[in-house]
């Protein structure tokens, strides 16, 4: 049973860094998942492309309890998750990887928790460390192993997209204190926080925000960064599974 999970976001959709993959279900509160699972250096792994296989499923349609959910019934306890981001700060560039340590939510219609109040019980997740501080460590000595350039903390902005941003709205993140943007952090993060799973995010600069940049922003050439510095996320997290 694999304690690992890999949640591969935007560009990170291909297992074959793993060996003996096999596709595998469970069936959940919230609706069936199907993953892989494969193995590394002896290491059994999960793998979940968050937004499917083929990029079918957009970030406010994500079902995140069912991920989380999945990968806990199976043994997980930790998880590397992959995000793909703009940057609101000039010192994040693209190609940039951000070992993000907080977040800012603005996320407006997603199911954010496990805990519905059942029984009578209402539960206040205490998130001052919402992301794992030990796989954040691994993953920066894997970076620095790798000689990659990987920023130690950042806060990212979660939206609700599908949309981009508006460049009023880059400013206001900006202002608040936001590294990085992206739409798919929240809930994933607080959701294996709430299941007691050591959670961390690899957050990878594809462009600079709207506004910062000088072009409108396409998907196209979100993956297209993605694709470029493919290899070098693969990487990492694979070297951070060996530490
Ligand atoms: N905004 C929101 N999500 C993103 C961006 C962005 O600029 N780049 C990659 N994902």
């Amino acid at each position: 049973m694999p304690d690992i999970a890999i949640i591969g976001g935007t560009g990170v959709y291909d297992p074959s860094i793993l060996t003996d993959v096999h596709d595998d279900k469970v069936m959940t509160p919230f609706g069936e998942v199907i993953f892989k699972v494969g193995t590394y250096n002896g290491k059994a792994v999960a793998f979940i492309p968050r937004h499917g296989s083929h990029h079918s499923i957009p970030p406010h349609k994500i079902n995140y309890r069912a991920n989380i959910w999945a990968i806990k019934k199976i043994g997980v306890k930790k998880i590397f998750a992959t995000t793909a981001v703009g940057s609101l700060n000039p010192d994040m560039k693209p190609g940039d990887f951000v070992l993000i340590d907080q977040f800012l939510d603005f996320t407006k219609s997603r199911i954010s928790t496990f805990f519905e109040g059942e029984g009578g019980k209402v539960v206040h997740l205490d998130v001052s460390e919402p992301y794992c501080p030990h796989l954040r460590q691994v993953l920066k000595k894997s970076a620095e192993k790798l000689g990659i350039r990987a920023h130690m903390g950042g806060t990212y902005v979660c939206t609700e997209g599908p949309r981009f941003e508006t460049p009023a709205e880059i400013k206001m993140y900006a202002k608040l204190g936001g590294d990085v943007v992206g739409m798919t952090n929240v809930p994933e993060v607080t959701l294996a926080h709430e299941a007691e799973m050591c959670y961390s995010t690899v957050s990878m600069v594809t462009n600079q925000a709207a506004g910062i940049s000088k072009t409108p922003l396409t998907h196209a050439e979100v993956v297209a960064t993605m694709e470029k510095n493919g290899a070098n996320i693969k990487n990492l997290i694979m070297k951070a599974i060996d530490l």
